[in-house]
């Protein structure tokens, strides 16, 4: 297996098979039975293992979410255990490369993205709400550990305790969706069904806007509930809360049908018992909100007695999952698979929907290409075919006479690094990548650095080597002959690399660059980086990126690529429901993701290589209780930085408006196709179509939309096959949203062949 180096948000350790759900009602109903006396826990220990069913019939996995809630309140902290986690998270949060800026960010970022957090302030006073006996609970010690690593808004950096990311997942089962009706008036939010319904032309009524949920103004609502998301930009954490096409595509690698729905990050925050909704005819509905579990609950009778079985304060883990609900990650085939609901079939298919090269049907587009890249893999088997794909799509469409290229970045959270510096050399191989990136000093960076590089400076580099200990050493960036200067020269030394370097305040490695023709490139990717010759088919004005905001990681240092030194424009689709400029990169810019167990495994690592680090501050990683306990983790250890600029500031600081703005509208939801003829015209015949530019947005329309009382939907003219469209609502409903918020390497940890 490669060792690959990622940045991205994708992919998880455990993915959750379908299962048939209890109806709500159903559980309504069991609820009144005497259990309503007993502790929460126990009262889903009961809901969860009827009995009574006969032996054949599925056994339920959902509770009402608030008994869930309930249940996760009463489960008591061990404080000792708690210190002891708060004492050992900053040697991790120290590899976090925005750790000081965070603190105090540029004023631009405060006012247009997000405020200023203290991380390891933060922990402090955690520890005092433990003191004091503001916080009595496991699960909400936990959650404030949530809470605080999530206002970094940084997709790379997570520690989600079991008892928050393991025992439930909460669900509100009604996605939703936001669309101007027109294109040019403001969105307003419908449910997804309604648009579905008109599309089918099944429903009686006339499908009316959401006002009010939970009786607060829906899309004031909406941001509220956004900024439980991950990336750092507000307008596409707003869109991550609708259903998405582009989402969906990804199956089980998206986040399912939309953070409203308890897609992605949204599965964590804890529901009432139901969410109404006030649609703008006058009709109130309450949608009753449930949590579904991994954990098998049988014979738990209280909290105490869900810790004693599912937390361990030692370091070893024993929880019982249940077996029909956890599976491992499967090694995914690397076939075509059909095409995803809403998507035409592709021209040149992909392995599993990563990527796929399309055409657009209908008179005015014949000139039109559409690579969709939706992800950049991460995943071994698909590495070769996700490569060949663009290489054989591009070259097909030019030969085809395709002289505009759309590259569909929608729900992009990233992946191989390198595949995002091979796509841009497909389409510029005269350009040298620039991908310029730091680590945040600190002593144990330094010290794996030392280690490292004295051992592998005996050993040439060697594509055919053989030692697989030693070629993850070299593959490393703790070699200081991995990486190039900026000038793109050889590193002379480990201290050269290491700097430290201080900007701005704060202490970083010298800049790096990725040696796009070193040996140990496959090992690194899985692939060799293509487009080292001088054959260049679209000019820059002929290529257009294509975003929901959710483009992050590798799809962040693709999108600068190709911005910064490609000069391509960019068009954002969504956004709150304003007429502003946003974003197209609203997701971390950070440029590599580490999880925290790779941490520790290279202090343990760098000690068994020089023994005279055997006292040093590596040694405190010895301990394995952060690790055993953090069910998802990530830091965010490279920042990148731009070409040329030597303001110093991280990418993941910078605002950037895209080129163009349009709104998504029903069509779009349902077709993709649309997006893409609404992209291509904004783009290359009529650029007033963008928001807020060449006074095309009216904004007495706007008003009116915003009030929810006259937008109406008229049927979308898409392409979905209705049955199968449900199907996949249905099946991702009926799914645990994977996360995608973070990176867990599964499968090709450190130090395995
Ligand atoms: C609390 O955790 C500590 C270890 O951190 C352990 O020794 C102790 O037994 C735990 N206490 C209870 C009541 O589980
Ligand atoms: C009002 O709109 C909602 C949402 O579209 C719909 O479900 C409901 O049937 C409508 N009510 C009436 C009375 O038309
Ligand atoms: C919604 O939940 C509240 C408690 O949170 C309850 O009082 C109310 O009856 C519920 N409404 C419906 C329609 O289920
Ligand atoms: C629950 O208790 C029953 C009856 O004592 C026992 O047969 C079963 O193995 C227990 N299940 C678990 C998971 O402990
Ligand atoms: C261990 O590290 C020290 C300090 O950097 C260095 O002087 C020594 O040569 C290293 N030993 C080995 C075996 O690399
Ligand atoms: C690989 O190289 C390392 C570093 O020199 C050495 O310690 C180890 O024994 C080697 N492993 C094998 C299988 O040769
Ligand atoms: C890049 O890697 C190749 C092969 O490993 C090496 O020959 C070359 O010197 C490296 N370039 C730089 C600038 O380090
Ligand atoms: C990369 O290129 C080298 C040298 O041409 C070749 O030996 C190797 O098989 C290639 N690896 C991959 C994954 O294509
Ligand atoms: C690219 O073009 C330059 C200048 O015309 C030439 O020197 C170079 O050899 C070409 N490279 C390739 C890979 O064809
Ligand atoms: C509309 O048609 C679809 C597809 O046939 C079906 O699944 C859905 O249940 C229908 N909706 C209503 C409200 O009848």
């Amino acid at each position: 297996m490669w060792s690959r180096i990622v940045a991205s948000l994708a992919v998880l350790t455990i993915s959750v098979t379908s299962s048939p759900v209890a109806p709500v009602d159903n559980l309504n109903r069991r609820q009144e039975i005497p259990t309503a006396t007993l502790p929460a826990c126990a009262q889903v220990s009961v809901l969860l293992n009827d009995n009574e069913a006969p032996t054949d019939a599925p056994q339920p996995t959902e509770v009402p979410a608030d008994l869930a809630h309930q249940c996760l309140l009463s489960i008591p902290i061990n404080a000792t255990s708690a210190k002891a986690i708060l004492f050992e998270l900053p040697l991790y949060l120290n590899w976090q490369s925005t750790l000081d800026v965070l603190k105090d960010p540029p004023s631009e970022y405060v006012e247009k993205v997000q405020g200023p957090i203290d991380i390891l302030a933060g922990l402090d006073d955690i520890s005092a709400a433990i003191d004091k006996g503001d916080i009595v609970g496991e699960w909400e010690f936990g959650w404030a550990l949530y809470k605080l690593l999530g206002a970094a808004h940084d997709g790379h950096l997570a520690y989600i305790l079991d008892v928050v990311g393991l025992i439930f997942s909460f669900n509100r089962p009604l996605p939703l969706v936001s669309v101007s009706e027109d294109g040019s008036k403001l969105p307003a939010i419908f449910a997804y069904s309604d648009v579905l319904g008109l599309q089918f032309k099944n429903i009686s009524y006339t499908p009316s806007a959401i006002v009010k949920i939970d009786g607060q103004d829906a899309s004031a609502f909406l941001e509220d509930l956004s900024q439980q998301g991950s990336l750092q930009d507000r307008d596409a954490l707003y869109n991550n809360l609708f259903y998405s096409l582009a989402q969906t595509s990804l199956q089980n690698g998206g986040s399912g049908t939309g953070g409203f729905t308890g897609g992605g990050r949204g599965r964590y925050v804890p529901l009432k018992a139901n969410t109404t909704i006030d649609f703008a005819n006058g009709t109130t509905l309450a949608i009753a909100n449930t949590a579904r579990t991994y954990f098998n609950f049988q014979n738990i009778t209280s909290g105490a007695d869900l810790r004693r079985s599912f937390v361990n304060d030692g370091n070893a883990i024993a929880k019982t999952f249940r077996p029909d609900l956890i599976t491992p990650v499967s090694v995914l085939s690397a076939q075509a698979a059909a095409p995803p609901p809403g998507y035409p079939v592709p021209v040149v298919p992909g392995p599993q929907n990563l990527i796929n090269g399309f055409y657009i049907d209908g008179p005015g587009y014949e000139n039109v290409a559409v690579l969709q890249v939706p992800s950049f893999v991460s995943s071994s088997y698909a590495e070769l075919p996700f490569q060949a794909t663009s290489q054989k799509f591009l070259q097909k469409a030019w030969s085809e006479g395709k002289t505009k290229l759309i590259i569909d970045l929608q729900a992009n959270g990233g992946g191989t690094i390198l595949q995002g510096y091979d796509l841009f050399k497909q389409l510029f191989p005269a350009l040298d990548p620039y991908g310029g990136n730091r680590f945040r000093y600190n002593s144990a960076v330094d010290l794996v650095g030392q280690a490292f590089s004295g051992v592998v400076s005996q050993y040439p580099r060697d594509a055919g080597l053989k030692n697989a200990t030693l070629r993850l050493i070299q593959t490393s960036y703790f070699d200081y002959h991995t990486d190039q200067t900026v000038d793109g020269k050889p590193f002379e030394s480990w201290a050269q690399k290491v700097g430290p370097n201080t900007v701005n305040g704060d202490d970083y490695t010298s800049i790096t660059r990725w040696n796009l023709t070193d040996v140990y490139i496959p090992y690194q990717s899985g692939i060799n980086i293509t487009g080292f010759s001088n054959l260049t088919r679209w000019k820059s004005e002929d290529i257009v990126l294509v975003t929901d905001g959710y483009c992050a990681s590798t799809c962040s240092i693709f999108s600068e690529l190709m911005t910064q030194q490609g000069r391509v424009k960019t068009i954002a689709f969504g956004g709150r429901s304003n007429s502003n400029r946003i974003q197209a990169v609203g997701g971390v810019k950070g440029a590599n993701v580490y999880q925290w167990s790779f941490i520790q495994q290279y202090a343990v690592q760098a000690i068994y290589y020089n023994e005279t680090f055997q006292d040093s501050a590596l040694k405190e990683y010895s301990s394995e209780k952060v690790i055993n306990r953090g069910y998802g983790n990530g830091i965010n250890v490279r920042d990148a930085v731009r070409l040329g600029d030597d303001s110093g500031i991280a990418l993941q600081f910078k605002y950037e408006e895209a080129d163009c703005r349009l709104y998504y509208t029903p069509e779009m939801t349902v077709n993709a196709a649309a997006i893409w003829k609404a992209a291509a015209d904004a783009q290359w015949s009529d650029s007033s179509k963008c928001i807020g530019n060449g006074g095309y947005y009216n904004p007495s329309n706007a008003r009116r939309a915003a009030q929810g009382k006259t937008t109406t939907l008229s049927p979308a003219r898409g392409q979905m096959h209705g049955a199968q469209a449900l199907r996949q609502m249905k099946a991702l409903e009926d799914t645990f949203s994977i996360e995608t918020e973070y990176q867990i390497e599964a499968g090709d940890g450190f130090m395995q062949p």
